[in-house]
């Protein structure tokens, strides 16, 4: 259970909870009543606050503006009974974001505040965890440069937040990749494989050429050969060859995803052969072609599990044999959902309960 330690909560006097369309919500345009807020400014943290969500006054001369020094987190709340709140393997977010932080210089605050400012934040707005189902709290942790001075230097001061986000179902249908020949995501001794959000604004335009030509995505290949198989848009990407559940070693140039972590751990406890190893576009063309490319499916936070049906590269398409989640998508994705939600076993403990009954 995350504890709620001391914050100064100031409370919105006015909820906007009753103007929220609940049944038609989207992803990330409705924000919840409150924020956390944490300033950086003379080589410290402040005192975290809990207050109103609402607009920040900045001047132009903002530091993360010219130089982008930005990074961020993205985990979700579950709603299990109202009492109980669910947070899933948040300390790993916690992980990553302070990992993400050192890398472009930045100062991250301590875990006791990330953890329990999450549960003081999702406490204060309980009702904004959506009851329906499939519908999520989404959580949004990020942090950036607050220097109000043009000079290409780190920042000296800086802002955390969380804001939070009731998201609907995340309607995973099966999505069409293609290999880029142009472009890479991210090359070894960059920041690949940090939520940076420089990573993002850069995929934009090779996504957006991939979608011109009728692919939902960009899978990224690596940047010194062109060969290897990366990630995918914000997922990490898994295809099962005859049996085997195959997936990119980490080598510094991709995410380490929670959901792949949490992929590779179930399906190892399954008895499911698991290589985490390189793996050639060659290599699963080649699959797919003799019919043994079974599945295919990228995993994130936010469709856990969304099913590939169509890998393109270099003039040539395969389609694996499932084309919708296969069995062992569909196995990962209802135990994953149902371990958010304490409606299974949790036998790794990825589970943090908040109690919001009081
Ligand atoms: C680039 C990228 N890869 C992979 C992932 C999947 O990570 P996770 O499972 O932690 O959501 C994400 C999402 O955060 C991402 O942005």
């Amino acid at each position: 259970m995350i504890t709620d330690t001391t914050f100064d909560i100031t409370k919105t006097t006015e909820s906007r909870i009753d103007q929220v369309d609940f049944d038609e919500l989207g992803f990330g345009r409705v924000f919840s009543d409150h924020m956390l807020e944490v300033e950086f400014a003379d080589g410290q943290w402040n005192q975290p606050r809990i207050k109103p969500y609402g607009a920040i006054e900045v001047p132009p001369s903002l530091h993360v503006f010219h130089y982008g020094q930005s990074v961020f987190e993205g985990a979700k709340a579950y709603y299990v009974d109202d009492e109980t709140i669910n947070l899933f393997r948040i300390e790993k977010n916690y992980e990553r974001m302070a990992r993400s932080c050192e890398r472009v210089c930045m100062p991250f605050v301590d875990r006791d505040t990330f953890l329990d400012g999450i549960a003081a934040l999702i406490k204060v707005d309980s009702r904004w965890v959506p009851r329906k189902e499939g519908d999520v709290l989404y959580i949004r942790p990020f942090i950036s440069a607050f220097d109000r001075v043009i000079a290409a230097n780190p920042s000296e001061t800086y802002r955390f937040y969380v804001i939070t986000s009731p998201v609907g179902a995340y309607y995973s249908k099966s999505v069409k990749l293609t290999t880029s020949q142009k472009f890479i995501r991210a090359a070894k001794g960059g920041v690949g494989d940090a939520k940076f959000a420089g990573n993002y604004a850069g995929s934009f335009y090779p996504a957006r050429k991939a979608q011109e030509k009728g692919y939902d995505q960009v899978l990224w290949l690596d940047a010194f050969e062109h060969k290897y198989l990366e990630e995918v848009g914000t997922m990490n990407i898994f295809v099962v060859i005859d049996g085997t559940l195959v997936t990119p070693e980490l080598g510094g140039t991709i995410l380490p995803g929670v959901t792949r972590d949490s992929v590779i751990q179930l399906a190892r406890k399954w008895d499911i052969p698991v290589e985490e190893r390189r793996i050639t576009i060659d290599e699963v063309i080649d699959a797919g072609k003799s019919g043994v490319l079974e599945e295919a499916f990228g995993a994130g936070t936010a469709a856990v599990i969304a099913p590939i049906e169509e890998i393109h590269h270099n003039g040539t398409s395969v389609t694996p044999g499932a084309t919708e989640r296969g069995p062992v998508g569909q196995r990962l994705y209802d135990t994953i959902y149902d371990i958010q939600r304490s409606r299974t076993e949790d036998p790794f403990d990825w589970v943090r309960p908040i109690d919001v009954s009081k």
